[in-house]
């Protein structure tokens, strides 16, 4: 007789990870009709500067959005990449957790190879049709139209071509991907996929970008500078970052023939001398072979890594996109009155993680957010380059970028300054909050690391710019006064019954006194040394600049 978990049982099987993806769609990003459009252009375009990068090319990507119904559009994402060889293509597009990042301790922006798979998946779901690829590695170019068996985890191949390369585009390298999307919805704002590429462009200098959006209209951000950033290399991982489950992970996978060997090859830092230290640590012999440890020597050395003093983490794995390239990109798109930037140097998260702080403040000009009440102030996130539109609330950036005083740095309501606020963070790990990638982790070394970083830009902006800024002012001040005092002189003639027009010149005379001594200003002016008194400056730029998340997962 069937017991009760026998027939509880009967329905137990695994499911694939594409399966598991396709029922919590919302890690990927996929939530919300704006979000869901947005994540698929940020899927296609970090993996085509990726390739780019890594290839030593100078990116050429472009981005056409077509309204085909309702919440119904094709989308054609283009790049001049190394193009991706034939055997490949399959996995790529339709295989979850594949690519050529995830084993590398590399700082690229994607890690998991699971963004473009989720794109054909989420294209197949919303309109049941296949994702057509279009690629050349140089010799001929390949067409496949494929879809994702989602309980396989695998792709289905519905058609495949291979052309030579005709003369007209002999040599053309790269790779053209084209589908639908159902469900979506393009809207212009914070959230668009336009904003997207926009602040792609401001930390891809070197990238040009070219949007068409549904309307037909084509943007090109231009490149502002012509250097091909360094390649990306990859970095062993320090031992003091290391958890015990990646260190078992890593053992299982390793086929060195014993521990001694796997820990000196396979992480930074850990000489000869070091591995003898740690073997006086633990009660087992490092003879043994590393895929055979259990999970209690793994624990075991990984308490022996915190004990013992290793040299620090290489930093040659960074890659950050530099103060002159980011001063660059603002002066070209946003072409603001005062930028200043500024890259710190390297240092080290969560014990052995390298992580370093970008961060530039451009004033006036295009900088901020233009709305109907007038300048706005915003704040653009990057990791590793990629912009962060979504889940502000919960990041490590925003929660740095609202603890800083800007008061004291002369910018007295930031909020409603037109400031754009640039912070960018660059590691080959950065803490995400999820799959979706949209905000980094409350990591106490980066959060204070971008203090230091905004607190130093403030100063810069306090010296050189803050003094004109607050003339300017005065100067506004007086002007409405001046405006009013016409009107106030005709109420006081007919109160007092004095001349209209000698009161006018006291008034003027009186005004230009007040503004000569600056006495007007006094009352909100703070020394930048004393304590505030009042909650001033600080706001919550969240609130502000980013407005409410479309579809939180
Ligand atoms: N436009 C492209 N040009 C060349 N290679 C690409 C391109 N898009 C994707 N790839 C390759 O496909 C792999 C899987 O991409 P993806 O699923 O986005 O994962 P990830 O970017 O996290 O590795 C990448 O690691 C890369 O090797
Ligand atoms: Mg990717």
């Amino acid at each position: 007789m069937a017991t009760d978990a026998d027939k509880l049982f009967k329905d137990f099987k695994e499911i694939s990870v594409t399966e598991f993806f396709r029922k919590n769609k919302a890690h990927l990003g996929y939530s919300g009709a704006i979000r869901s459009l947005t994540t698929v252009i940020h899927e296609l375009v970090t993996n085509s500067l990726d390739a780019c990068e890594e290839a030593g090319i100078l990116p050429e990507v472009t981005v056409e959005l077509h309204e085909l119904g309702e919440e119904h559009y094709r989308f054609v994402e283009k790049d001049n990449g190394p193009g991706i060889p034939l055997k490949h293509i399959s996995s790529v597009f339709g295989k979850m957790l594949a690519g050529t990042k995830f084993h590398r301790n590399i700082q690229l922006r994607g890690q998991q190879g699971i963004g473009v798979s989720g794109v054909t998946m989420f294209s197949q779901m919303t309109t049941g049709k296949p994702l057509k690829i279009r690629t050349s590695t140089g010799t001929e170019i390949n067409e496949i139209e494929m879809m994702v068996d989602i309980s396989k985890n695998k792709a289905e191949i519905i058609s495949q071509n291979a052309a030579e390369q005709s003369p007209d585009v002999a040599g053309w390298r790269g790779t053209e991907i084209e589908g639908e999307l159902k469900d979506v919805v393009y809207k212009q704002g914070e959230k668009s996929p336009y904003e997207y590429l926009r602040r792609t462009a401001l930390a891809n200098p070197h990238a040009r970008i070219t949007f068409t959006s549904p309307d037909g209209k084509t943007t090109v951000f231009e490149r502002s500078v012509q250097d091909i950033p360094n390649p990306p290399v990859a970095v062993l991982p320090h031992p003091k970052g290391i958890t015990v489950d990646d260190l078992f992970n890593m053992a299982r996978a390793s086929d060195f023939r014993n521990t001694s060997a796997f820990l000196k090859h396979s992480f930074s830092r850990i000489s000869s001398a070091k591995v003898h230290e740690i073997e006086s640590m633990v009660g087992f012999p490092l003879k043994r072979r590393p895929n055979g440890l259990k999970w209690e020597e793994c624990e075991q050395l990984v308490r022996a890594f915190k004990k013992v003093k290793f040299l620090a983490p290489s930093m040659e794995g960074l890659r950050p996109i530099g103060e002159t390239q980011i001063n660059n990109a603002m002066l070209s798109i946003l072409d603001p009155q005062f930028s200043h930037c500024q890259s710190r140097s390297p240092l080290v998260h969560s014990g052995g993680v390298p992580f370093q702080i970008e961060v530039g403040i451009a004033y006036g000009g295009s900088a901020g957010r233009k709305t109907a009440e007038g300048p706005r102030a915003e704040l653009l996130r990057f990791a590793n380059r990629s912009p962060l539109l979504f889940d502000a609330g919960g990041c490590a950036i925003t929660k740095a970028v609202n603890s800083i005083k800007w008061s004291r740095y002369g910018i007295k309501k930031i909020e409603e300054e037109p400031v754009t606020i640039f912070v960018n963070v660059v590691s080959t790990y950065i803490p995400y909050t999820s799959a979706g990638k949209q905000s980094i982790a409350y990591e106490q070394e980066i959060i204070e690391e971008i203090k230091k970083a905004l607190m130093e830009i403030g100063r810069h902006f306090e010296r050189h710019h803050a003094r004109k800024h607050r003339a300017m002012e005065m100067e506004n001040k007086k002007k409405a006064l001046m405006k009013y005092s016409k009107e106030v002189a005709g109420a006081l003639a007919k109160l007092t019954g004095k001349d209209s027009k000698e009161l006018l010149e006291n008034l003027k005379i009186l005004i230009e006194k007040r503004f000569e001594t600056g006495a007007l200003d006094i009352e909100d002016e703070q020394d930048p040394e004393k304590p505030e008194i009042k909650k001033a400056g600080g706001g919550n730029l969240t609130d502000y600049m980013e407005g409410e998340d479309e579809g939180k997962p």
